[in-house]
């Protein structure tokens, strides 16, 4: 076991969610002087290994962000081949991952994929369901204002409906229809590539989440790179709006 492993298992509190941006990949494949599908490719590859640190650390969540809303502005070709690149990497992957344990789930509009990428995506949903190691989600065709729109939706629906009313609109609520309802919101989210904004990430569930940037491009962003990232956490004190003395109470309490 290499030291920094041993590191790891020495932290105190480790995150039971893990959110990634997964950035960079475009200028890592540039300072290589290839194209920036190189880097996607590399990119995708790479999501494997973060997936593996959290299996072997017992992170039971992990919600990547794989294509945004906005990313359709993109050049049609760059998001022919993502789209390319989903596809035949769900293909690949998906009977290692259910071996593995991990429960694979996408969030975000997926009927504006193709319809062999829409059935890959539910076939593979539907393949591991039932998994409990990880919960592993892929953010695709997702934006942060998407996921809240969708939820109150469906919400005004259900007033309209006459099944519920206005006064009984409150965040619980909203939040019962947003897209993670179904795990702990994120405890710590990793932006990987030098950008310090959420673009539309995870707007409702970041709302206490530790936030942890790096430069470090997603294709280099390895076992290392994410056990720093764990460090980091590790030392935070999060105090949800206590103070810091009420925070230390209840952890001698504990
Ligand atoms: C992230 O890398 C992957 C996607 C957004 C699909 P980028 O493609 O944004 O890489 P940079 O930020 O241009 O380097
Ligand atoms: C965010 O990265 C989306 C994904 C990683 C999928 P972008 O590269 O699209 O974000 P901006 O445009 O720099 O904010
Ligand atoms: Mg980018």
């Amino acid at each position: 076991m290499s030291s920094a492993e041993n590191k790891i298992d020495t932290l105190e509190s480790l995150p039971h969610h893990v959110a990634i941006i997964m950035d960079g990949n475009g200028r890592w494949a540039k300072q290589k002087g290839k194209p920036r599908a190189f880097g996607h490719k590399a990119g995708v590859e790479n999501v494997r290994s973060a997936i593996k640190t959290c299996l072997e650390l017992g992170i039971g969540g992990l919600t990547v962000f794989a294509f945004s809303t906005e990313n359709w502005n993109r050049p049609k070709k760059e998001v022919g081949i993502l789209m390319d690149l989903f596809l035949t990497s769900l293909t690949k992957e998906v009977a290692e991952l259910n071996k593995s344990g991990v429960r694979i789930k996408f969030i975000g509009d997926r009927s504006a994929f193709s319809k062999k990428l829409q059935k890959q995506i539910n076939d593979s949903e539907q393949l591991t369901k039932d998994n409990k190691k990880l919960a592993f989600n892929i953010a695709a065709n997702y934006g942060g204002r998407w996921d809240i729109v969708n939820a109150a939706k469906t919400i005004c629906q259900r007033v309209e409906n006459g099944e519920l009313s206005a006064e009984q609109f409150d965040a619980e609520l909203l939040h019962s229809e947003t897209a993670l309802s179904d795990l702990p919101e994120p405890d710590l989210f990793i932006r990987t590539g030098g950008e310090h904004r959420i673009s539309n990430f995870l707007l409702w569930q970041l709302a206490y989440t530790e936030l942890y940037f790096t430069d470090v491009f997603w294709p280099d962003f390895d076992r290392k790179c994410f056990e720093q990232a764990l460090s980091s956490f590790s030392t935070r004190q999060r105090r949800f709006g206590h103070t810091g003395e009420q925070v230390k109470k209840e952890q001698v309490a504990k």
